[in-house]
């Protein structure tokens, strides 16, 4: 199954990819994480793209192309994948069609969780991560049984350096003028399907397993 999470920053993508992941044993696909990783790794391509996160800003299309061109053509993806993140521009989504035409696959689904942008600063800047396994809490919503301790592992709990005030600010700005579009985009391929992201964590999850498995 080729599945592609849309919605806001802050709606839950990541959240829901831990457990869809698992449910259908197919490869996360997160180019937020793959950055992340390149930027701890010191790469060439996560020095360019600390510049733009930084800041709230996306990274440009030549280089967030490229790293997910490479992902989808390794042998675990041939099971299906989940996306998450990518694509967030139209010439991204256009990009992404390509790709996998030339591969003879297509996306099954295109799930958008929708949130109102009211709710996503709460949630972003409550937000911590296990250093160790990436699991994401939140403060508030979904607190570690432990203060800043990961639950699954004991990993240590970090907060993103994007999840700030200002840098929120801009990312929720780059996603209405530049991904927002692209719901227009896949309602025209007939592929987008509509959850609440609003719901409890486990509530949303049900609902997109069940979507899924309809
Ligand atoms: P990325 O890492 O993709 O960040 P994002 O889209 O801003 O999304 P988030 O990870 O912030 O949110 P999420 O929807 O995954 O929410 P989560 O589940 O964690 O991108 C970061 C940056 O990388 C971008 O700004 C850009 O610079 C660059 N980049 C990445 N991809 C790119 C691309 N394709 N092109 C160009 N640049 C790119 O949940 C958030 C919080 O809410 C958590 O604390 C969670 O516990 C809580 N929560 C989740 N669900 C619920 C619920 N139902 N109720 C209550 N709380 C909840
Ligand atoms: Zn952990």
């Amino acid at each position: 199954m080729n599945i592609l999470f849309m919605g806001p920053p802050g709606a839950g993508k990541g959240t829901q990819a831990e457990v869809i992941v698992k449910e259908f044993g197919i490869p996360h696909i997160s180019t937020g994480d793959a950055f992340r990783l390149a930027i701890k790794q010191g790469t060439p391509i996560g020095l360019k793209a600390k510049e733009y996160m930084d800041q709230g800003l996306l990274v440009p299309d030549d280089v967030t192309i490229g790293i997910v061109e490479e992902r989808l053509k390794q042998p675990d993806c041939e099971k299906g994948f989940l996306l998450d993140g990518f694509p967030r521009t139209l010439s991204q989504a256009e990009a992404l069609d390509n790709i996998l035409s030339s591969m003879n696959r297509k996306l099954d689904h295109v799930i958008n969780l929708k949130v109102d942008r009211n709710r996503l600063l709460a949630r972003l800047t409550g937000r911590r991560i296990c250093k160790n396994c990436g699991s994401t809490y939140h403060v508030i919503f979904n607190p570690p049984k432990e203060d800043g301790v990961c639950d699954k592992c004991g990993g240590e709990l970090y907060q993103r350096s994007d999840d700030n005030e200002e840098s929120v600010g801009t990312r929720l700005d780059e996603y209405l003028n530049k991904t927002a579009p692209l719901l227009t985009f896949y309602e025209g391929k007939g592929l987008l399907r509509q959850i609440d992201g609003e719901m409890e964590i486990g509530a949303v999850s049900q609902e997109i397993v069940s979507l899924l498995r309809g």
